[in-house]
């Protein structure tokens, strides 16, 4: 069981010459040496082993009364003292991190007005970081809104970044950009950033807790500024002194790979308090998700409601016999219609709709070894989920379930605040508390990023906060390169629920639990404009292009286009369209439903007995060409992008390369009845000792081992982007003795896009001065388990 443990080592005191102008902060080790210097500006430099990487940088915060810290300063004391110590997580990456720093703390008067401040710098031997902690020597208490923090981050180059733009409608829930810094955009972080000369750096904050969060953005040349996400009436922070900012953090090593091994971020967190963990659960679960994700069922009550107790029986049922610990429901909530972000006024985080039974299933679960994994939308009314936390998590308790995923879909908070201004930040923390207050694991989907809160509150289990698995579901899905970027940004130190696993990666076994199915027939006639290479397509079929047939009708002389397609379709309310291109007016992808009538997609209906009503039918009268504000393109596209855009090893290398606690295969059951590569998914653990990054460089390819907790087995995962490659990987992170090890491998002909579920198992034997030779096809990987044979 947990402790909290191990020796502070080093501990020194002391005050120092307060006249003096120019101060230095040096790592343990000396790799890293921070020069903070008072010249009627307060800046500061950083070296990383003796070269510099953070030129003279402005520190300050200016309020909207005018003031500003630091308008005359002058400092009146220096602290100094160097830690080392090595903590323990109850469940983690790693199972110990040390921690260890040189800390000096500036006190800084201001001459100007009555502000006094300490600014606290940390040299460690992987990065830097600082924290502001402001007080006003006449008014305790005095409420003050920050308008500008003033800390920069000047590089010393035009260096190339990874990052997502702020601001935008989806959160973080974007495609990584890579580019110089002066091709920057206002941008999230962790911001990862690469030197010409290999040094790496990853700009992010630490224990973000009611303030606003930090983006940044360049304002000159090199130079790198933070910005706050502003409440909606343009204030940044609302203070009441004293109070502290979070940390501003920079890692800084000497390869990509060692800033997912460094640990700063979540060391500048508090120390964990809470002495009983024994409620925290790590889970490997699955989920009534995907088929809600993929369109196949909803998530409100209906005739393809996912939720039903049917279906639970038969999640629970699969999840016991593979050893999975629970089981996701979405969709259960009575008033919720699944229409992001209408309903959630009416949603109901206590009771559930007519057809589901969550005490029933939750008993059934409990009753095989299982349990349910909650699952609370709150389609970003925090009001509507505040005003029913406390009755939320007492059904929780008093079913028995531990863990909930608690999603706010949405554009903004309440319609008005983003997701990561200092309101949702206190929102955040508020359920996060309560979630303590009542023994929950929490899952943030549509989150707040992670600034390494586990550290304090170990029932931070995991969150979204990217682009996960369910964009590959939607339109223009995450191409193979994205795995190889998420590891070296938002995943440093940072769980993610991506929820890997798809095995159906063309998607082309939806209706597996399909029972019954009818025929429809659609029609399209076209009277001679001459479209052509008409594609149906339907909510039905998830939006997938499917050919038409064309049959030509002469009449009077000129001909009429008859397109017609049957699609065998399920009981439920479902949307058409189509799309055709028109050669001659050098149009493609035409959206044919916007040709003609009010524009909107074509609605039909079947019902349980197969009839169908509604509109299977769409007549273009001829001299209908005009395009104007129909949606289509110049350039004929072949996208059927609705894929998952890796080959089936490489979902398997997932399971390692991204560390989650509770961690998801997310396809339909079905869809691993009877696969070999399952195995993988079963054995592979959620919670580990020790974390190896064996090889990688940032969006082109990474390899990771890692040794399950309490065990001796070690599982390898290794991914790349849209490119095959072959490289050897030394095993001496293996401890003593022998390994059985079981290689989930592309085989010779597999490729992301053109053959992706090839996949060979592969057996062999490996002590720790043996050699692997790993290759991987394109948008490819391989997972191997390790097993520990003693000799
Ligand atoms: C988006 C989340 O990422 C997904 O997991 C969830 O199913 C939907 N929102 C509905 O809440």
């Amino acid at each position: 069981m947990y402790n909290i443990i191990l020796p502070l080592i080093i501990l020194v005191f002391f005050s120092c010459d307060t006249k003096r102008k120019n101060i230095q902060i040096v790592s343990p080790s000396n790799n890293i040496k921070i020069i903070v210097e008072n010249d009627n500006n307060i800046t500061y430099s950083v070296y990383f082993k003796n070269e510099p990487v953070i030129s003279r940088s402005l520190l300050g915060i200016s309020f909207k009364d005018g003031s500003r810290i630091f308008e005359k300063p002058f400092i009146t004391n220096v602290e100094e003292e160097l830690i080392d110590d090595t903590w323990e997580l109850p469940w983690g990456e790693v199972n110990k991190i040390r921690n260890n720093y040189r800390e000096k703390k500036i006190s800084i008067r201001d001459d100007e007005n009555s502000m006094l401040v300490d600014l606290i710098f940390r040299a460690y031997d992987d990065g830097i970081a600082f924290r502001y902690f402001v007080n006003d020597r006449e008014s305790e208490g005095l409420e003050k809104t920050i308008i500008k923090e003033l800390s920069e981050f000047n590089l010393v180059e035009n260096a190339t970044a990874w990052w997502i733009p702020a601001y935008g409608e989806n959160r973080y829930e974007e495609l990584y950009r890579k580019s110089n810094i002066t091709n920057l955009d206002t941008v999230h972080t962790p911001l990862t950033i690469r030197y010409s000369n290999g040094t790496h750096l990853s700009i992010h904050e630490s224990e973000l807790v009611d303030y606003s969060s930090m983006q940044v953005f360049r304002f000159e040349e090199n130079k790198l500024q933070c910005d706050l996400a502003p409440w909606k009436n343009g204030d940044k922070v609302r203070t009441r002194f004293p109070f502290q900012t979070p940390w501003r953090t920079i890692k800084i090593t000497d390869s990509a790979g060692e800033l997912i091994t460094s640990y700063l971020t979540l060391n500048c967190n508090k120390p964990n308090e809470i002495k009983d963990m024994s409620w925290i659960k790590p889970s490997k679960y699955i989920g009534i998700w995907w088929g809600m994700i993929i369109g196949k069922w909803t998530w409100g009550e209906g005739p393809r409601h996912g939720a039903t107790n049917e279906r639970g029986y038969k999640y629970i049922d699969f999840a016991s016999k593979h050893g999975f610990d629970e089981v996701l429901i979405e969709g259960w909530q009575s008033g919720f219609k699944g229409l992001f972000p209408d309903d959630s006024v009416t949603v109901s985080f206590t009771e559930w709709t007519e057809d589901f039974d969550l005490e029933k299933i939750q008993k059934y679960a409990l009753s095989k070894g299982v349990s349910l994994q909650a699952y609370h939308e709150t389609s970003a009314n925090t009001v509507n989920y505040l005003a029913q936390i406390d009755s939320a998590f007492s059904l929780l308790n008093r079913l028995g379930i531990k863990n909930a995923k608690i999603g706010q879909v949405g554009n903004l908070l309440d319609r008005s605040e983003y997701h990561y201004g200092q309101y949702g930040i206190d929102y955040y923390r508020k359920v996060l508390l309560k979630a303590l207050d009542y023994k929950i694991g929490v899952n943030f989907h549509e989150p707040i990023k992670d600034t390494g809160e586990r550290r304090t509150f170990p029932n931070m289990l995991t969150r979204e906060g990217a682009r996960g698995m369910e964009y590959n579901a939607w339109s223009g899905g995450n191409p193979p390169h994205h795995t190889t970027i998420l590891p070296f940004t938002r995943l440093l130190n940072a769980p993610m629920d991506f929820t890997p696993g798809i095995f159906d990666l063309r998607f082309k076994n939806l209706d597996s639990d399909v029972k019954l199915e009818f025929p429809v027939t659609f029609t399209v006639v076209d009277s001679g404009n001459g479209y052509n290479q008409l594609a149906f397509i339907s909510e039905e079929s998830v939006w997938k292009r499917k050919s038409m047939i064309c049959d030509t009708i002469s009449s009077n002389g000129g001909s009429i286009y008859k397109w017609t397609i049957t699609q065998d379709c399920q009981a439920g309310k479902w949307e058409w369209g189509v799309v055709a291109d028109h050669a001659d007016l050098g149009r493609y992808n035409i959206w044919l439903p916007q040709l003609v009538g009010d524009g909107t997609n074509r609605e039909f209906k079947v019902s349980k007995d197969g009839h169908v009503t509604g509109q299977t039918l769409i007549i273009i009268p001829s001299n209908n060409q005009d395009l104007s504000g129909v949606y289509s393109s110049d350039v004929k596209e072949e996208f059927d992008n609705q894929r998952v855009s890796t080959t089936l090893a490489k979902q398997l290398a997932l399971y390692v390369v991204i560390h989650s606690p509770l961690q998801m295969a997310a396809d339909f059951i079905e869809n691993y009845d009877g696969v070999e590569a399952f195995e993988f998914i079963k054995d592979v653990p959620i919670d580990w000792d020790t974390t190896v990054v064996v090889n990688g460089e940032i969006g082109e390819y990474l390899t990771i081992a890692r040794r399950g907790r309490g065990k001796k087995d070690w599982y390898i995962g290794s991914i790349t982007n849209e490119q095959s490659r072959s490289f050897d990987i030394d095993l001496s992170f293996l401890g003593e003795g022998r390994y059985k090890a079981t290689i989930y491998a592309d085989s010779d002909d597999t490729d992301w896009d053109k053959n992706p579920n090839a996949y060979e198992i592969n057996k062999k034997y490996f002590t720790s001065t043996d050699v692997h030779s790993i290759t991987l096809a394109n948008g490819g990987g391989q997972a191997i388990k390790l097993k520990y044979v003693p000799n």
